[in-house]
């Protein structure tokens, strides 16, 4: 399976959640057509943002939606996200009991099915896991806050799933998240990410669309020089 072009992924966590929409309207207009909406539930990561309503509204503005699930209960909350409207659901590992029976159950709800990993996750632990998703997500930040600074020891493991994912021809997308600008994204893309999910660098900026398409640019960059 050839590696798909990379993506840039803006994340609404850092959004002005008094102009949501036209924040998504933003980045949409600068040839954006996938966010993430990141759900916390002040169990899993100390921090509250939001539920299965923001996924309906966003889906609305007529973009690509994916529910990061940081959450401790993914197998309870999962089928609302679908229901919402997601187009990708993504749990963590670390609050799966049972990772793969869940990412089967999203995709028999009809939504592509991601699986993310803490920083202290070893990516060997999800081996077994990655030839049934369609989304490995390394998360490059300590989840729980946008702004965080990334930490570039987990390249190691994106480079990880970057060689799983190709040797087992599955079709799926190696995406890292946290601390993503212009100055980590080509590293991203350099160790095999072709998903890059930012909040900070795209709705920390005066101008979202221009942000967004810095990011692009900077990644694509990589991938021209076959990184
Ligand atoms: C987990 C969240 C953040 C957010 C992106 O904390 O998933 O990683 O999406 O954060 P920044 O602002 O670092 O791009």
């Amino acid at each position: 399976m050839a590696r798909p072009e990379t993506v840039v992924v803006p994340s609404l966590l850092a959004a002005d959640f008094a102009r949501f929409g036209e924040c998504i309207d933003a980045v949409k207009a600068a040839g954006c057509s996938w966010v993430s909406v990141d759900v916390m539930d002040g169990h899993f990561v100390p921090n509250l943002s939001f539920g299965p309503d923001h996924v309906r509204m966003a889906k609305a503005r007529g973009v690509i939606v994916d529910a990061h699930l940081m959450v401790a209960n993914p197998e309870r909350v999962a089928p609302w996200f679908v229901k919402a409207g997601a187009d990708v659901v993504t749990v963590h590992w670390e609050a799966c009991r049972d990772a793969a029976g869940l990412l089967r159950e999203i995709r028999r709800l009809g939504a592509k099915a991601g699986i993310a990993l803490k920083p202290a996750t070893p990516a060997k632990d999800l081996a077994g896991v990655v030839g049934g998703a369609d989304y490995v997500l390394v998360m490059t930040v300590e989840p729980g806050f946008g702004g965080a600074k990334f930490m570039p020891e987990m390249l190691s493991k994106v480079e990880f799933f970057r060689k799983a994912v190709d040797a087992s021809g599955a079709a799926c997308r190696v995406a890292v998240d946290g601390g993503i600008t212009v100055e980590t994204a080509p590293r991203a893309a350099a160790a095999g990410a072709d998903c890059l999910v930012a909040g900070s660098a795209v709705f920390g900026a005066a101008d979202a669309g221009r942000a967004y398409q810095a990011l692009v640019r900077s990644s694509a960059a990589v991938e021209s020089r076959g990184g």
